[in-house]
């Protein structure tokens, strides 16, 4: 396995330590595509992380309405990079599609977005009508149209569901989606993260950097802009969270000058979990992939636990 790599769940899949979300790729209104970054920039996020042994890369038929997984397949058809991504995206279980064959249509026009004949890991990206969505993606698996299987945002009792459904037609279930950061730990707290541990499931994590604030860029006097970003993280939240980015920030001088991003993402790692982590461009992309050149001390660590919670309560 090469260096920074680890298996995906109990599968034969190699994915590096960081995977590269693609929820911003082609999101105007949410994220601002086309003013403050274009595809040429998501190319270059693209070819850096492959450069440097990044190989894992998510997106979802949502995104940007089917224009991140189209920009992510531009990538993978022009590049001429030695490694080859692993490319994981999801099916979303709108409640207007109501037969399971809904699930494999989805599928290949996710692919035909893509412009792959299958897909390394496929996802559901809700846990919404979970026997019935499980049963369906154990088709298109036995079909051979996806290598793995995964699941998004699924708590500690409907993971052993879907992996014990997974289990009677003998596919593990390789990873579980979740939002987890050094702000977000209702999904360790709630022992998902043991239990991914404990049955082999990757916990990937989403929103590691909560969206940009773990940088320590947006402040009470700098908060983020835009629809989603506006009301989630308003002046009194990010006030909130101040203490914790100081320590940070402390971190940071006490350890040559990593910067916060690459804190967060440490951090993440540290738990076992694989940050997945959006970049707009390659200044972020190279800044975030660095966080797996060095390894937080284990007192940093328990520093960063502890100003965590202290801000939770
Ligand atoms: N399964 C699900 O339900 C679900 C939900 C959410 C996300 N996800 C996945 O997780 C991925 C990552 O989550 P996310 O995009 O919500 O949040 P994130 O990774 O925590 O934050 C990404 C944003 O932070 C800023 N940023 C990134 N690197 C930076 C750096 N080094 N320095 C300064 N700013 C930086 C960029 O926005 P600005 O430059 O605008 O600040 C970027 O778009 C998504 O792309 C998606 O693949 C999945």
């Amino acid at each position: 396995m090469a260096n920074g790599h680890t298996k995906l769940g109990d599968t034969n899949l190699s994915i590096s330590k960081i995977g590269v979300g693609t929820w911003a790729w082609g999101s105007r209104i949410l994220w601002g595509y086309g003013r403050d970054y274009t595809e040429a920039d998501l190319v270059s996020v693209y070819e850096e992380s492959l450069k440097s042994g990044v190989n894992f890369f998510d997106t979802a038929e949502i995104y940007g309405m089917g224009n991140s997984e189209e920009i992510l397949g531009h990538c993978f058809q022009k590049s001429r990079a030695d490694i080859s991504p692993v490319i994981a995206t999801k099916f979303f279980p709108f409640p207007w599609r109501l037969g399971k064959n809904a699930l494999r249509q989805a599928l290949v026009a996710s692919l035909k977005r893509l412009g792959l004949n299958r897909v390394e890991l496929y996802q559901i990206h809700q846990p919404v009508n979970i026997n019935k969505w499980l049963n369906a993606i154990a088709d298109v698996y036995e079909e051979g149209l996806i290598n793995a299987v995964g699941v998004s945002n699924y708590n500690p009792e409907q993971l052993k569901r879907a992996f014990d459904i997974l289990e009677n037609r003998r596919i593990k279930l390789a990873s579980n989606q979740v939002h987890y950061s050094l702000i977000h730990r209702q999904n360790e707290t709630n022992g998902l993260l043991s239990l991914c541990q404990e049955l082999k499931v990757t916990f990937l994590a989403y929103s590691p950097l909560a969206q940009g604030v773990l940088t320590g860029k947006y402040t009470p006097q700098n908060p983020p802009r835009g629809i989603l970003r506006s009301r989630r993280y308003r002046r009194a939240v990010l006030e909130r969270w101040q203490p914790l980015i100081k320590v940070m920030t402390k971190i940071s001088e006490e350890n040559a000058g990593k910067t916060l991003a690459q804190i967060a993402l440490n951090w993440v790692l540290s738990k076992g979990a694989i940050p997945v982590v959006g970049a707009k461009n390659i200044t972020q992309i190279k800044d975030n992939i660095a966080a797996l050149d060095w390894q937080l001390s284990d007192k940093d660590v328990a520093r960063l636990d502890k100003a965590a919670n202290t801000m939770e309560n």
